[in-house]
């Protein structure tokens, strides 16, 4: 799992609108810095023995890095992600590049979050709901990527995108702050026999569960430390990168790959 990962560039990386709340026009990302960092979290994949693939930003596309968010692709089809206007310019250019690439895409016919709303696990789909992602999409991502989907419910703008909220570390190994569901949730993700880490909302409020795992090495945001020893606990290698700049546009490493490698 995320063996293959489609990420941007940082050129054109700004906060130029407020669309989630960790975005504040006036605390705007230093460009250097921000190339640094999104640097040696591509560096650490390659390390870690994943494939990059890489599409540049374009220059009206301020998001961009966050290619996460611009489809949930499954094998050989992709549905696009639908996100809120402010980011609809970025959609066509990713498009045409998995179009590119002999994958079939699917227009999202209500607003997706893309990936940032729909992680892969084992043979499931989790489906974050609530915030970017309307619940009609459930049944439109079930029937397109004929796969079973986990509908999961984020409480509030603070979790805007599941992938804030839960983490997938392996086939059976699942992260996840439980304070970022509803009991429903909560309950369903209990109820799928994973091993499940309960992660803080202090730590996950810092990007703790976005983060990349490939089952074997864990590329994750410095800082949290409890989350990255429990996972060290479990034998898994961990990585923990900068990701200050990031941050400062309400992202952190998961929503700067989108993995090509979902197995069909
Ligand atoms: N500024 C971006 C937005 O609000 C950040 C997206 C982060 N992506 C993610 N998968 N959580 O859309």
């Amino acid at each position: 799992m995320n063996s293959e990962l489609l990420v941007s560039d940082t050129a054109h990386f700004r906060v130029d609108y407020e669309i989630n709340p960790y975005m504040h026009t006036e605390v705007q990302p230093r460009p250097e810095a921000a190339a640094a960092e999104h640097q040696a979290i591509v560096a650490a994949h390659l390390a870690a023995g994943r494939k990059v693939e890489y599409l540049p930003s374009a220059p009206d596309c301020p998001d961009m890095v966050f290619t996460a968010n611009a489809a949930l692709v499954r094998g050989d089809r992709a549905v696009l992600g639908c996100p809120p206007p402010e980011r609809r310019a970025e959609i066509p250019h990713f498009s045409e590049w998995l179009t590119g690439r002999g994958i079939e895409v699917v227009e999202a016919p209500y607003s997706f979050s893309g990936q940032g709303d729909a992680l892969a696990f084992g043979p499931l789909l989790l489906v974050g709901h609530g915030q970017r992602t309307d619940e009609r999409m459930l049944p439109v991502l079930a029937r397109e990527l004929r796969q079973e989907v986990v509908p999961l419910r984020t409480v509030s703008a603070r979790w805007y995108d599941l992938d804030l909220a839960v983490g997938v570390i392996s086939d059976g190994t699942l992260a996840y702050c439980p304070e970022a569901l509803d009991a429903h949730s909560r309950d369903t993700l209990r109820g799928l026999g994973a091993d499940l880490i309960e992660v803080s909302a202090e730590e996950a409020g810092l990007f703790a569960l976005n983060l990349v795992s490939d089952g074997t090495t864990v590329t994750m945001t410095r800082g949290v430390p409890r989350l990255a020893g429990e996972l060290r606990d479990r034998g898994l290698e961990v990585v923990e990168l900068a990701t200050t700049e990031l941050a400062k546009g309400g992202g952190g490493i998961r929503c700067t790959a989108l993995t090509l490698d979902n197995p069909a």
